[in-house]
Parts: structure tokens; sequence; C-alpha cells
């Protein structure tokens, strides 16, 4: 007998434990099953005609490739027979109404990280389903703790799909013989104290004083105040990010920084930085703006940009201590001035 735990196994047992549990379990049925779709277009790629053209430019200004494209209609078709009353997508100006009796709303980027994809370097799908408010527009407008599952599929060396359900998270890997997805790591927990950064170094100029504050540290490690030397990581891809520091902590910035257009940082905060949070969090991590817990806020707009600190509980910790008694105002200043009132003085 075979005692693997399917993907289908686990949702109908996790079901009757929650809220409509049902209908999440519907829709986690229906992205996964898209995602296995996906994941065999993104292995043939251009042996199928993927040619990582630029198909125009999506609502937030990102180039978008065919690939992009077609990640989106896959996840919008099987959304449209799962039972979902509208869908925000990265791909999509405005929110689509699939229908309007469902129970359920869902944020979704399609495939994130794809300018990675011709590097053959892994890429995803992130998802965040809530219930659905009165006004079904206005539920997307709700903080982040109104999640009641989100995660993420990577498309990596394995297709591995991490799921945040029942205030657990679970990961899952894709058999490719069977075509289903199979339990391996059930209860993850994100280590509370790696010592280990991801950012994008290249924007350090651009960044405002308490994020180089903290990298700093980082880098002066036993020759500085930490009491550990930290190693560095950066893939560019989201998705991959949040995988590793499940697996061995962490901490991962996309801050806020000076150039034109990231006042608010680079990721999106409905199908992105929500996501990644209560995954986070249901794996004993955190996440943050460095001044406010992502779960806490609201979107204003589907597709609000947001900083995102998330991983380890202490690096991001150690983040919000330096952000802490400091201005807004006053984050444009020079480093040294974080620096002298930094974490361990
Ligand atoms: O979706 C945004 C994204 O592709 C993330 O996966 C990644 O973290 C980020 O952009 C990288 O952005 P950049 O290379 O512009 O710093
Ligand atoms: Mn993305």
């Amino acid at each position: 007998m075979d005692e693997r735990v399917t993907l289908r196994s686990h949702l109908d047992r996790a079901a009757p434990l929650m809220p409509q549990g049902t209908a999440v379990a519907e829709v986690i049925a229906a992205l996964a099953a898209a995602s296995v779709e996906l994941a065999a277009l993104i292995a043939d790629g251009p042996l199928v005609g993927i040619t990582g053209q630029s198909g125009g430019v999506n609502a937030d200004g990102d180039q978008q490739k065919d690939i992009d494209v077609a990640a989106d209609e896959m996840m919008r078709r099987a959304l449209r027979h799962a039972p979902v009353a509208a869908l925000v997508s990265e791909e999509a100006a405005l929110p689509e109404t699939l229908d309007p009796a469902a129970p359920l709303c869902v944020a979704i980027d399609p495939l994130d990280g794809s300018s990675n994809l011709e590097n053959n370097i892994s890429v995803g799908t992130i998802f965040s389903i809530r219930p659905r408010g009165n006004d079904i527009l206005s539920t997307f407008f709700e903080p982040g703790t109104a999640q009641c599952a989100a995660g993420f599929v990577v498309y990596g060396p394995q297709t591995t799909l991490v799921l945040a359900l029942n205030r657990q998270v679970d990961i899952f890997i894709l058999d490719r013989r069977s075509q289903q997805f199979i339990l391996v790591k059930q209860g993850v927990k994100v280590r509370s104290d790696t010592p280990e950064f991801a950012i994008n170094a290249s924007n350090r100029r651009h960044w405002h004083g308490p994020v180089r504050a903290y990298i700093d540290e980082c880098l002066a490690g036993t020759n500085g105040d930490r009491d550990a030397d930290f190693n560095m990581r950066w893939i560019g891809s989201l998705v991959a990010e949040a995988l590793r520091i499940l697996v061995r902590g962490g901490v991962f910035l996309y801050p806020a920084d000076a150039r034109p257009g990231y006042r608010e940082g680079r990721l999106r905060l409905l199908y992105e930085a929500h996501p990644m949070a209560l995954v986070m969090e249901w794996a004993g991590g955190s996440a943050s703006t460095g001044r406010r817990r992502i779960l806490e806020l609201g979107a204003k707009t589907p597709h609000q940009r947001v900083p995102l600190i998330m991983g380890s509980v202490r690096g991001v910790r150690d983040v919000a201590a330096i952000h802490e008694g400091i201005e807004p105002m006053f984050d444009n200043s020079d480093a040294p001035l974080f620096a002298r009132r930094g974490l361990f003085r």
C-alpha cells in the first residue's frame, strides 16, 4: 500500500477543521492542478514555443513575457471552476468577478520571478485566499489577517508546493509519475536565529539609513558587534528566497528606497507580501515593513506595494529595532546616525 500522503488526502483531512473548509480545499486543489500544468510548460519552455519575448507591460509596469500571460490564463481558467467570487492577479489592472455567490476571494501572482526564467532559475506562483465579505471587492482591502490560507509553488529542480492552512505550514513535492503533490514536510518551523541575509545589494546607495545600518552590522559580523558572521544569498526570485528561509532560516529584505517608484518598496501587498507573511507567521517566523506587521496592513489599491522584511524572528526583530524611534521622515538621513544607535550599543 502507498503510505504517501497526497495533497488531495491532506485537504480532505483539513477541510472539516476550518470554516468553509470544503471551498478552501477546492480552491487549493484547483490552483495545484493548474500549477502541475504550468510546471510542464515551464520545463518545456522554448521546445513548445515559449520564447520569453515580451508580451507588453502588466498593470504595475513590469515587463510581461509570453509565459506570464500563459500562467495568468491557466490560473484564471482553473479558478473559474472553483468557488471563487473575485480574483486579483498581478497580470490584470482590475479585479475580475467570477461567481458572485461563491464564498472566497483569491489574489495571485501567477508567475513570480519570471525575469529569471531564461537562466533556468526557480520561479513560482503565489496565492492568497480569503473569505468573501458582503461587498466582494472590499474583501481585498481587509488586513492580511483576513486570509484563511495562502502559499506558493516553486518551479525549480523540483516542483514544490508550500501551503499555509489551519495555522500550520506543510511542504509537498510533485511526483511527476503520478502527477500528484506528495507531503514531504509537515509543520515546518522557521529557525529563530540564522545569520544569513538576502537583499539586492546593488541598491545600497538608495537605501534608507536603518536598512543600511542593519546590513552594515551583518557585514561586519563578529568584527563588529554581532555574535555571528553572516552569510548572504540573493536569488532575485521571491518564492525561492521564501523556500530557503523555511528550510534554513535567515532574513529577506526588499525595503523601500529612494529610487523613484520605490517609496513603498517593490513587492505587492495582496499577492506577494500578505501570503508570504501568513506562511512565515504560521511557520513561527515573522514579516514586517520594518515598522509594522505586514498582516495588519490592508491594501488601498489592488497592486499596492509594500516594503517586506521576512524570515527568522530575530532577524526581523533586529531590523525593526533599528527603525524604532526613528521618524520615517528621517529614514533618508546618513547611515552613521543609525549605526551609532545600533543594536548592541
Ligand atoms: O515579483 C517581483 C520579483 O521578481 C521578486 O520575485 C524578486 O524578489 C524581485 O522582483 C527582484 O527585484 P529586483 O531584481 O528588481 O531587485
Ligand atoms: Mn512577483
